[in-house]
């Protein structure tokens, strides 16, 4: 412990770090928002985020400083708990777990092994609770179990195989049907992804294309994604992609394979985060302005035609900073809290999802029937 904690003391001091916070739902659909002004914030559902009273203060202790770069945050739509990821610039492998139940935190202890938090996608797969993770060109797994709250046994982030893809490929990894979707591989036409089965452990050798209705396709760029979540809680079935220069939202359908081009995000942030629930799709600036686009699955006249809108509730409680978004200040590393400098600089799109070992049993189940016929 005392090793890793001497170095990233000289890395803090030597080094510029960046202070990022995030947005999440919970699994009532609750957008919550965490470090932003040195805050957390419950913004309620959707009907409540026009209004100008405040969003609720739900800044509690054990919480991490979000005082790191890169910060990322997942739902475990199962356990009704937020996953956070580099939360906490003094312990870059620790994983904060928000219990959005009892509205409490805790520390999970993860042994990092060759995983590189600093150069890393991920997602948690909604019907094992498992994170994946591509970093350095391995892809990573840590079960999570159905955990609310911190176990004291260290979870273990495990190299299970090197991916197929070129090396130096900067993974846009998104879930969808228990499959990864790679967009942005090497050689892999615009408008296609790359999979992997999750449950079969299997990277699938042909990309899936997922075309326009008018046969044009997004394009291959880096960008962030997000998955819709399923009001009854199954695997999710469309994912968001915003390339990075923030010029379209697609919304990719892995069950019809097909995409929809929905309006760019008002704010071009090229930094920004996305989360997306069940009928929205939430953007984070880098100077901590949150906005969203209203979606409803499966009607599209109604999804062409919404425009994004600012979250006046969270903008009231804790107003984005005026700074332009290229200009981050710099976090501060004692990890206290400014009630004034919400500049942050965010990036890794990675995503959600949550899950139970009841499906998981299910999947077994079925696997063996499918061997057993
Ligand atoms: C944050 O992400 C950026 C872009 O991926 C990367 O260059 C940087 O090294 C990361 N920083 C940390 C501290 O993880
Ligand atoms: C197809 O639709 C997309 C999104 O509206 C648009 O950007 C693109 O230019 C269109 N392509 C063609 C060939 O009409
Ligand atoms: C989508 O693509 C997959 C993989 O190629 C295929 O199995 C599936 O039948 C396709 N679905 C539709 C609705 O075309
Ligand atoms: C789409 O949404 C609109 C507005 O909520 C509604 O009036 C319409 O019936 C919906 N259409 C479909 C096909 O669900
Ligand atoms: C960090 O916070 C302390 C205490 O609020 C403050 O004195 C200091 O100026 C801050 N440093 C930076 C770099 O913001």
């Amino acid at each position: 412990m005392f090793l890793p904690t001497l170095v990233s003391l000289f890395f803090l001091s030597s080094a510029t770090v960046r202070a990022s916070p995030c947005v999440a739902f919970d699994a009532n659909w609750n957008l919550l928002a965490f470090g932003l002004n040195g805050k957390d914030w419950n913004a309620g559902t959707q009907d409540t985020w026009s209004s100008s009273t405040p969003a609720t203060d739900i800044t509690a202790s054990n919480r991490p400083p979000f005082d790191a770069a890169n910060t990322t945050c997942y739902l475990s739509q199962y356990a009704n708990a937020i996953y956070a990821i580099n939360a906490d610039s003094k312990n870059p492998s620790s994983l904060y777990i928000y219990d959005a139940a009892a509205k409490s935190w805790s520390t999970q202890a993860v042994t990092a092994g060759s995983f590189d938090y600093t150069s890393f996608g991920a997602i948690l797969d909604h019907d094992t609770n498992v994170f994946y993770a591509l970093s350095q060109g391995n892809l990573f797994s840590l079960d999570m179990g159905l955990l609310k709250a911190a176990n004291s046994t260290p979870l273990n982030w495990v190299n299970d195989e090197q991916v197929p893809y070129p090396s130096g490929y900067v993974p846009v990894m998104a879930l969808a049907q228990n499959h990864i979707h790679f967009l942005d591989v090497p050689n892999v036409p615009a408008g296609s992804a790359d999979i992997f089965v999750i449950h079969y452990s299997y990277f699938q050798p042909q990309p899936q294309a997922y075309p326009l209705s008018n046969g044009s396709a997004f394009p291959a760029t880096y960008g962030q994604v997000t998955s819709f979540f399923q009001a009854d809680n199954t695997v999710q079935q469309e994912f968001a992609f915003i390339p990075a220069d923030s010029s379209a939202t697609y919304i990719i359908n892995v069950e019809t394979n097909t995409t929809q081009a929905l309006a760019a995000p008002t704010t071009k942030d090229s930094k920004a985060t996305y989360f997306a629930g069940v009928t929205a799709l939430v953007q984070l600036t880098s100077n901590g302005a949150v906005s969203y686009l209203p979606y409803l699955e499966g009607n599209t006249s109604t999804n062409v035609a919404a425009t994004w809108a600012t979250v006046s509730n969270l903008a009231t409680a804790a107003p984005p900073s005026s700074s332009s978004s290229s200009s981050g200040s710099s976090g501060n590393a004692s990890g206290s809290h400014s009630a004034t400098s919400p500049s942050s600089t965010t990036t890794s799109g990675a995503t959600l999802g949550a899950s139970i070992q009841y499906s998981m049993l299910i999947t077994c189940a079925l696997c063996l029937a499918a061997f057993v016929v």
